[in-house]
Order: C-alpha cells, then sequence, then structure tokens
C-alpha cells in the first residue's frame, strides 16, 4: 500500500499583471522584483473568483471519475480566505463535483500550513480505510492591499489533490517533524479584509521555523539533506526558498557545490510559482506540480523533501518518493494553457479588481458580473438571501 498523490492539478484564476507594470507604477526598480522578490507576474482574483469558485475549478481539472466520486468519503478545504466563519466551503465543493453523500466536507485553517496538515490527516484516515480517497484542495486569494510592502507578494490560486492507497504520482513517507511557536509575524483578525505582516521578521521566522523542522526531521530520521533529489519550500515569493537553502549551507548542511545544484532544481520547481504568485496554502503544492511537470530530476524513485510554513507559526518538514510512470498522470499542457491564456489587467484595473468587496443589499442579495471571467470555470454567481450560489459560465 502506497499512501500518497493520485491525482494533482491546480486553478488560477484567468487575469494576472506584469511585476514590471507594477514597479512602474510604483517607481521601483524592476529587478526589485524579478530578482528581488523573484515573481515576474501575479494572478489577481475578482470577487466572484473567491477562495471556494476556484477550490471548485482546481477540484474539476482534477478530473475525476465516477469509481473516484464514489470512493472519496472526506473532502477537506485547506484555507485562509474563507467564506463564511461557520459553514465550511467544503460543502459547495462536495455539491459542484457530485461526491456521493456519505462523505465529510471540513474546512482547516493554519495559515499557509493548513494543506500539509490536511493531508497527513487523511494519510491516518486512509491507512484505517485503504479503499477509501481524500480530496485535499488547498486553495487562497492573497490580497495585502496596494501600495503596502506585501503588494509584489500577492497572487490567487488553488491546487487539487486526490489522496489515496494507490499513489500514482507521489507516496509519502510516515516519518515528518512539525514544528510549532506563538508568534505574530502574518495574521489577519477577524474584522481586518488584508493581513498584518512584520515583513522582515515574517522571513526570520519562516527561516527558523524551517531549521526547528529540519533539525527534528534530521534526529528522527537520520538523514541528510543530500539524501534527497529535491528541496522543495513554501512559496510566499519566489526567493523565499532560496534564503531557506541559503541556510541551509551556512549551518553546514549544503556545501557550495551542493548549494548550487539543489537552487538549480529549485528554480524549475518555482517556473509556476513566478507566474501566479502567492496561493498560501497551496503554494508549496503548485510549487511540486512545477517540479513534476518541469524540473529535469523529477524522475521515478526519486526522494523530495518538503517544507511547509504557515505563519503564526507552524512548519512541517516531510517527504515523498516519485512513482514509476508518475509524469503519466500529470497535466502539463493544460497547466501551461491555463497560464498562457489569462487576459492582461493594467495597473489601474487591477487596482479597481483589488479594492472591489461584495456588498449585499438589506435582504442580503447581490449579482456577480459573470460576462467578467472564461467560459467553463466555475464562479460564484449571485448572494441570494445571504446565502452563496455558484455556477459555470
Ligand atoms: N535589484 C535586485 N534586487 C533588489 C533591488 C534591485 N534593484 N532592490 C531590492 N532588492 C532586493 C533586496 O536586496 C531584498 O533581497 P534580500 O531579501 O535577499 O535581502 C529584496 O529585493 C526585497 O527587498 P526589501 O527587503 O527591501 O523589500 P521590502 O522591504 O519591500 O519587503 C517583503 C519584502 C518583506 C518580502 C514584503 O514584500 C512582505 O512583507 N511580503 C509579505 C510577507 C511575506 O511574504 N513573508 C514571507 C515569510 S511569511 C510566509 O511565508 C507566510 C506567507 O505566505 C505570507
Amino acid at each position: 500500500m502506497k499512501i500518497g498523490i493520485e491525482k494533482i492539478s491546480f486553478f488560477t484564476p484567468p487575469f494576472y499583471i506584469e511585476m514590471k507594470h507594477l514597479a512602474q507604477a510604483r517607481d521601483v526598480d524592476p529587478a526589485k522584483y524579478t530578482i528581488g522578490i523573484g515573481q515576474d507576474q501575479m494572478a489577481v482574483s475578482p470577487v466572484h473568483y473567491d477562495a471556494v469558485a476556484l477550490a471548485i475549478n482546481a477540484g474539476i481539472s482534477l478530473d475525476l471519475t465516477a469509481a473516484d466520486k464514489a470512493e472519496i468519503d472526506t473532502i477537506i478545504l485547506a484555507t485562509e480566505s474563507g467564506v463564511d466563519h461557520s459553514k465550511s466551503g467544503s460543502t459547495w465543493i462536495h455539491r459542484a463535483l457530485g461526491i456521493q453523500p456519505h462523505a465529510r466536507a471540513i474546512e482547516m485553517k493554519q495559515a499557509c500550513y493548513s494543506a500539509t496538515a490536511a493531508i497527513r490527516l487523511a494519510m491516518g484516515h486512509i491507512s484505517l480505510h485503504p479503499d477509501k480517497k481524500v480530496l485535499v484542495i488547498a486553495s487562497d486569494i492573497a490580497n495585502y492591499g496596494i501600495h503596502t510592502p506585501g503588494e509584489p507578494t500577492q497572487g490567487a490560486g488553488a491546487v487539487a489533490m486526490l489522496l489515496s492507497s494507490d499513489a500514482k504520482i507521489m507516496a509519502f513517507d510516515t516519518q515528518s517533524v512539525p514544528y510549532t511557536v506563538e508568534i505574530s509575524d502574518f495574521w489577519r483578525p477577524l474584522y481586518s479584509d488584508t493581513p498584518f505582516v512584520d515583513g522582515k521578521y515574517s522571513n526570520q521566522a519562516y527561516v527558523e521555523t524551517f531549521q526547528g523542522a529540519w533539525n527534528g526531521y534530521k534526529a528522527l530520521t537520520g538523514r541528510v539533506a543530500t539524501d534527497f533529489d529535491a528541496l522543495l519550500f513554501h512559496v510566499p515569493y519566489t526567493k523565499m526558498g532560496k534564503k531557506t537553502l541559503q541556510s541551509l549551507a551556512a549551518t553546514g548542511d549544503l556545501t557550495d557545490e551542493t548549494l548550487s545544484t539543489f537552487t538549480a532544481i529549485y528554480d524549475e520547481a518555482v517556473i509556476y510559482n513566478r507566474r501566479v504568485g502567492n496561493l498560501y496554502t497551496g503554494s508549496l503544492y503548485l510549487s511540486l506540480i512545477s517540479f513534476l511537470e518541469q524540473a529535469e530530476a523529477a524522475r521515478a524513485g526519486a526522494r523530495i523533501g518538503m517544507f511547509s510554513y504557515g505563519s503564526g507559526a507552524v512548519g512541517e518538514f516531510f517527504a515523498g518518493e516519485l512513482m514509476p510512470n508518475f509524469e503519466t498522470y500529470l497535466q502539463k499542457e493544460r497547466h501551461e494553457q491555463l497560464l498562457d491564456h489569462r487576459f492582461l489587467l493594467d495597473i489601474p484595473t487591477y487596482e479597481m479588481v483589488l479594492s472591489e468587496r461584495i456588498a449585499v443589499d438589506e435582504a442580503g442579495n447581490w449579482l456577480a458580473d459573470t460576462s467578467l471571467g472564461r467560459p467553463g470555470q466555475v464562479v460564484l454567481e449571485k448572494i441570494s438571501a445571504h446565502k452563496r450560489y455558484y455556477k459555470m459560465i
């Protein structure tokens, strides 16, 4: 029994900006964004592409079969962009994807980390019920607001994973090491639409949490960095993973030579992230898809180390092994087309989209302008008497 990823796909909204245009508008040297931060483009999500709509679209792109839908007994939406304090986004996903009724549907939160928690819970569940499958979808919209230091590190998207005891793409190791410390590096209080963030401190907290999890992992498993064929990271912006690799060189875990090998592999593992930006919970898993679909080092039997980080803060270091013929289960062409066929927004339009908020009338009604979207994609159609309705355009 190999517990892990049987299917994996992602979705990002059909709108984006070029980072060099944003740099020009903010009177910043474009190299700060493209080299210093390491981002080329940034996905922009209008209000009708909310986190649930993004998740449904990612779920659709898994091409679940009738057998999958009958075997999925748990749906977990991992998000920090939830649309309701009470009802889980997974209930809409359950309806939209036509999953059998005897399934549980829940939502999990711990900043950008919760998809990893969802996977670990799913592994335990599947080991008890090997005939069942778990659908994990990580979906988020990173919106710091215009003219903020976090602005160039925004983005949006969702990654969907079908987990089962028949891992066709990646089998996860049972050993992994989490690391928790209560801090306030990035957080979004219930009364705020946008997060508060102590940018420099969040970078430092990320690396310290990585070191905490990594040292625990080394002690538990006896493995060293060079036992891995690639090291992947949560990617709030692509420079962050490089900083973390450099921290491994500073502690003597990597030499100059192995640092440059892992950095070259990491560069291929963030090709998609450079074009999407931060998708919070899904960022590590978008990097995994980029690695699987774009990196030369991705080959059957490769052992991949992964670090998941969620501010506040929880991190976890874990690993997986690529399965024979894993490449035949990927959707490279679909993903490249998704990224290539987006609408480019100019900066004034992006600012308008980012500032838009849903405002229901006294009866709790609101109607989306669904002409803004791509046919075949699911969007939030309306809010009627405070209830949300999604439809395919
Ligand atoms: N050419 C090339 N590089 C340049 C440059 C130029 N002209 N100008 C500046 N740079 C470099 C800087 O040297 C710096 O590089 P290093 O980090 O390697 O030193 C980099 O560009 C960024 O410059 P600054 O540090 O001056 O940038 P800033 O003060 O505007 O803030 C930031 C950057 C802290 C990442 C900010 O965008 C931010 O707060 N982002 C949100 C928080 C975040 O993403 N934190 C990450 C860890 S927390 C996490 O991971 C959870 C999550 O998802 C949010």
